[in-house]
Parts: C-alpha cells; sequence; structure tokens
C-alpha cells in the first residue's frame, strides 16, 4: 500500500502523458507557452506501462486517472488503455482533457477500456473562450463532449475554473447547459499552479461565491450529509435531482485530510501533491535497471514523506516550480 505518515492511503494515480497543450488557458500558461520536456526526458509507453502495473499490482492503485497538458497529444494514448485495461485487478481508467480532438478517439478510447472522461470547458460564449484559451476550438470542445456521451464514456464530467471579470457571470448558465446535456459540472477553484505566477487569492473566485451564484437560480442540496470522503468535490444535488453539481474549493475548503492521490510527472517523477516542493525521480531508477520490488519500495518510501497540507494558507508557501500543465489536473 501506499501509506503515509498521516494514514493516507493513496489508491488513486494521476499520469501525465505530456506537458504540452494545444490551448493556451490565461491561468495556466503564458501565450508563447513554455519549454516543453525534451523527448528523451519522456517515459517511453513501455515505461508508463510498467510503472502503472507496480502501481496496481503491488502497491494498491485502483484508479488510474491519464492528464497532461492535454494527453490526447501524446500519440500512443490508445495502445497505453488498452494495455492498463488488461492489468489485473483491472483498474478504473479516466482522462482529463481539454476536449479538442476528442471527437476522433472518443469511440478507440472506449474500445480500448477508458472508463470516464473529464472535460474541460469554461465558457458557453465563444468569444470568451477564445479570450481565455488564446485559441478558437470552443465548437471542437462542444464536438468532443458530445462523441465522448455518445461513445459512453459517461458520465462526462465537465471541469470549469471560473475567472473574474471573464467568465464569472456565467455559472448558472454552464450549469442550466450541463443539465440539459446530462453532463455532470463540477467547478474548480483557481489554484496557484500557473506558469506566470499570476494567482492572486484576492481576485479569485471562491466556491463561496459559485455557490452564491447558483442559487439564484437553482436550490443546491448538499449530498451526503454534507460528508465528503476522499473526494474533492463537494457535490449538491440540483433541484431535487437527479443531476448534480460539484464545487471543488482546493484553496477554501481543502480536503487534504482525505486525499488519495499520488501522482506521476510524464518525465518520472513521483509528485505526492499538487503543490509538493519536492519529487522523487523514478525514471532515474527504472532505467538504471530496477527491478519491479525496487521501484515499489522508493515509491512507498516517496509517499510514506508526504505533507500533511498543501500549505496554501502558509504565510511561507511558494508556488511549486513545475506548472500545472506539468504536472496534471
Ligand atoms: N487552477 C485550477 N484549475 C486549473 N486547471 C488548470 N490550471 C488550473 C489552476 N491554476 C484545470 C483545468 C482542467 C484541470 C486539469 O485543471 O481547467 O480542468
Ligand atoms: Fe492546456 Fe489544460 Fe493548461 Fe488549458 S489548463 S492550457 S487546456 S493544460
Amino acid at each position: 500500500m501506499l501509506i503515509d505518515t498521516y494514514g493516507r492511503v493513496a489508491t488513486d494515480l494521476r499520469v501525465s502523458l505530456t506537458d504540452r497543450c494545444n490551448l493556451r488557458c490565461t491561468y495556466c500558461m503564458p501565450e508563447e507557452g513554455l519549454q516543453w520536456l525534451a523527448k528523451p526526458d519522456l517515459l517511453t509507453d513501455d515505461e508508463i506501462v510498467r510503472l502503472i502495473t507496480v502501481a496496481v499490482r503491488d502497491l494498491g492503485v485502483e484508479e488510474v486517472r491519464f492528464t497532461g497538458g492535454e494527453p490526447l497529444l501524446r500519440p500512443g494514448l490508445v495502445g497505453i488503455v488498452e494495455r492498463v485495461a488488461a492489468l489485473a485487478p483491472r483498474p478504473q481508467m479516466s482522462l482529463t482533457t481539454n476536449g479538442i480532438g476528442l471527437e476522433r478517439t472518443a469511440a478507440a478510447l472506449r474500445a480500448a477500456g477508458l472508463d470516464r472522461v473529464n472535460v474541460s470547458l469554461d465558457t458557453l460564449r465563444p468569444d470568451v473562450f477564445t479570450a481565455l484559451t488564446r485559441r478558437k476550438r470552443h465548437a471542437d470542445v462542444l464536438r468532443g463532449l458530445e462523441a465522448a456521451r455518445a461513445a459512453g464514456l459517461t458520465p462526462v464530467k465537465v471541469n470549469t475554473v471560473l475567472m473574474p471579470g471573464l467568465n464569472d457571470d456565467e455559472a448558472p448558465d454552464l450549469l442550466a447547459w450541463a443539465v440539459a446535456h446530462d453532463y455532470e459540472l463540477r467547478f474548480i477553484e483557481q489554484m496557484p499552479l500557473d506558469a506566470q505566477h499570476g494567482w492572486q487569492r484576492d481576485g479569485m473566485i471562491t466556491a463561496g461565491d459559485i455557490l452564491d451564484s447558483l442559487r439564484t437560480r437553482f436550490t443546491l442540496t448538499p449530498e451526503g450529509h454534507g460528508e465528503r470522503g476522499s473526494a474533492p468535490a463537494e457535490r449538491w444535488v440540483v433541484d431535487g435531482g437527479p443531476h448534480r453539481v460539484g464545487v471543488i474549493g482546493s484553496v477554501t475548503r481543502p480536503f487534504c485530510r482525505a486525499c488519495d492521490r499520488t501522482r506521476l510527472t510524464a518525465d518520472g517523477q513521483i509528485r505526492t501533491c499538487l503543490f509538493a516542493t519536492e519529487e522523487t525521480d523514478l525514471r532515474a531508477a527504472l532505467r538504471s535497471g530496477a527491478p519491479d520490488a525496487e521501484i515499489a519500495r522508493i515509491w512507498k518510501l516517496a509517499m510514506w514523506g508526504k505533507k500533511a497540507g498543501s500549505g496554501l494558507d502558509d504565510p511561507a508557501f511558494l508556488q511549486p516550480e513545475r506548472p500545472m500543465s506539468a504536472i496534471g489536473g
């Protein structure tokens, strides 16, 4: 098991397959993009499958989520999914994507064994989408979402970040749209993980703001007696059901005490937390010929060192060097 000194057990593995992206969301990347990881530094498909195999077979990981950057940009994605689906025990598999290209790949991903997708979409207005992502791809994302549902990658979840002055008036419209299309909407508070270090606590739209805004048009009742378990999203039943809406208050309502995650970057580093400032190099172990038992031992040791929380509220908080796009959501 991947257990830490606070008794938390990591059963959810997030694997970043690339740090590249075809969008430039303002809360994530600068306009010109970033210095991408060099090809030889990236784990190969075989290396990724090997590490996931150790995690699932030997370390108790039950769920694997593929992230990026934009994971659909990884050529070997379908093959990786197929090989992970063949593991015993078979983990749950999902994908966090911006939806561009999903129209073409949803059916193949489903056939390979992918269970679900989370698609990022922050606005229903094409012009606002262009301002937020610096690319004119709104229609592609909507088509990707449709394709995901048609392929059975359900429930299709939609992740939304609200940015002041851009899309912060859209929460009720987004929820009405999600309910009508049978997508499960989840709002994520903006976190200090952008490469440009532009995040400001004062400016951010909080979970409280989002709920206030939604309640102007919907009746929200907390799901499951306010118990969140390890799920970061607090969920509300919308207008008596059956639809739900989630709010992930990573900054103002942290869920670190119940965290069940471990992360692997595209260049083979273990991160115990989004906000971790230290990483553990599994790639070096892999490439120096370490057997599976040694990989498992290094991974367990890394998780044992997991910090209690994100440290966001600590005055000495330092944003991690690696930006969100190179960690994975
Ligand atoms: N804060 C919150 N969410 C972010 N995402 C990317 N950067 C940030 C940030 N700084 C979201 C994306 C996507 C998911 C992977 O994380 O919108 O939905
Ligand atoms: Fe790409 Fe996601 Fe970053 Fe937007 S938030 S630029 S879609 S990695």
